[in-house]
């Protein structure tokens, strides 16, 4: 017997006991059967409360994330219908890549409950502590000219923003180009690697990192300043599973619009929770720094800066300094 529609009829009545009688009938299955599969989820970390007269309760669900918990909270059609879960990885990129490589369809995604070398922007890494948040890298294979990448990766910022706020309520903001922030403190990263060929992208590998259940502990002491989890920001822990559903469903959504209708709504949404806009900055290229004020995108998906002297100067790539 396969564990999901009894999962699903006890998700149905949530705190509430359902006799061995009814399940039975509901299912189609002997009450032994039942039992027996209760054992097993027990196994799988589920906590069910069994009376005799009342029947099972169930208590708790596994704080582990797998393909299937996933799996069954998807709404999105494409974007998490091949899911690999991983416990332990260097990094989620590597394998996502090497998939792309051996032709892995669009929307396949690589999960790890913890990496052990994970990889941020700039060459630096990213922690990811088992177990506390999603390290997730999905497989893209965008129909447009190389240049657009830098779109992408802001696509994924709206998405990630957007999800999240809907889910927690937490005022989280986008800082340019792709950080998401609560008061100033990262909460998530976003990296894209892609590979091309004659100016078009074979694959891009969107690599996305959500602080969600890390507690203080989690981080080296000289990060605290500047990372936060949603769990540390809001005083409560997030069902993982939930937050990767939701940001898939939105990401899809994006992301069909944005082949439809090209870049334009998607600078609208980025601009509108954009953290960065009208306050003065530094931004740090391998060229030198530039001071001005950051006034919105232009339509690659650089940012339009408003110098000293008037002028407005677009940059594609750069490191965002402190706030002047
Ligand atoms: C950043 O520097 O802000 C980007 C961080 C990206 C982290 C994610 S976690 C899943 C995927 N695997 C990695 O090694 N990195 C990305």
């Amino acid at each position: 017997m396969n564990n999901e529609p009894l999962l699903r009829l006890f998700e149905a009545r949530p705190g509430e006991y359902v006799s061995g009688e009814s399940i039975s009938q509901e299912l189609g299955v002997s009450r032994t059967a039942i039992w027996k599969q209760i054992r097993k989820l027990e196994a799988a970390g589920y906590h069910f409360e069994a009376s005799r007269r009342l029947g099972y309760r169930l208590l708790s669900v596994p704080d582990n994330l797998t393909g299937d918990t996933v799996t069954r909270r998807l709404e999105s059609n494409v974007f998490g219908q091949i899911i690999h879960m991983f416990d332990t990885v260097e990094s989620t990129q590597n394998l996502a890549r090497a998939a792309a490589e051996e032709g892995a369809a669009e929307g396949t995604i690589f999960l790890a409950e913890q990496q052990l070398s994970g990889r941020g922007r700039m060459g630096r890494g990213w922690v990811s502590p088992r177990g506390k948040g999603i390290w997730m890298s999905m497989v893209l294979r965008p129909s447009v000219p190389i240049h657009f990448a830098p779109q992408l990766t802001l696509l994924t910022a709206v998405a990630l923003c957007r999800s999240l706020k809907r889910i927690t309520a937490l005022p989280i903001g986008i800082k340019w180009p792709n950080d998401l922030l609560i008061a100033g403190k990262k909460i998530s990263g976003i990296l894209l690697e892609s590979a091309a060929e004659d100016e078009r992208l074979r694959y891009v590998i969107a690599g996305i990192g959500i602080s969600v259940n890390l507690e203080e502990a989690d981080y080296p002491a000289e990060l605290l300043e500047k990372a936060t989890s949603l769990r540390i920001s809001s005083g409560q822990k997030w069902a993982r599973e939930e937050i990767i559903a939701d940001f898939l469903k939105e990401w899809e959504q994006l992301y069909f619009l944005y082949h439809d209708q090209g870049f334009g709504p998607i600078v609208t949404l980025w601009e509108a929770l954009s953290v960065s806009l009208g306050k003065p900055a530094r931004l740090i290229t391998p060229q030198g720094d530039i001071v001005g004020i950051p006034i919105g995108l232009d339509e690659s998906g650089a940012i339009r800066i408003e110098l000293g002297n008037g002028s407005v100067r677009s940059v594609f790539s750069a490191e965002m300094g402190e706030p002047l």
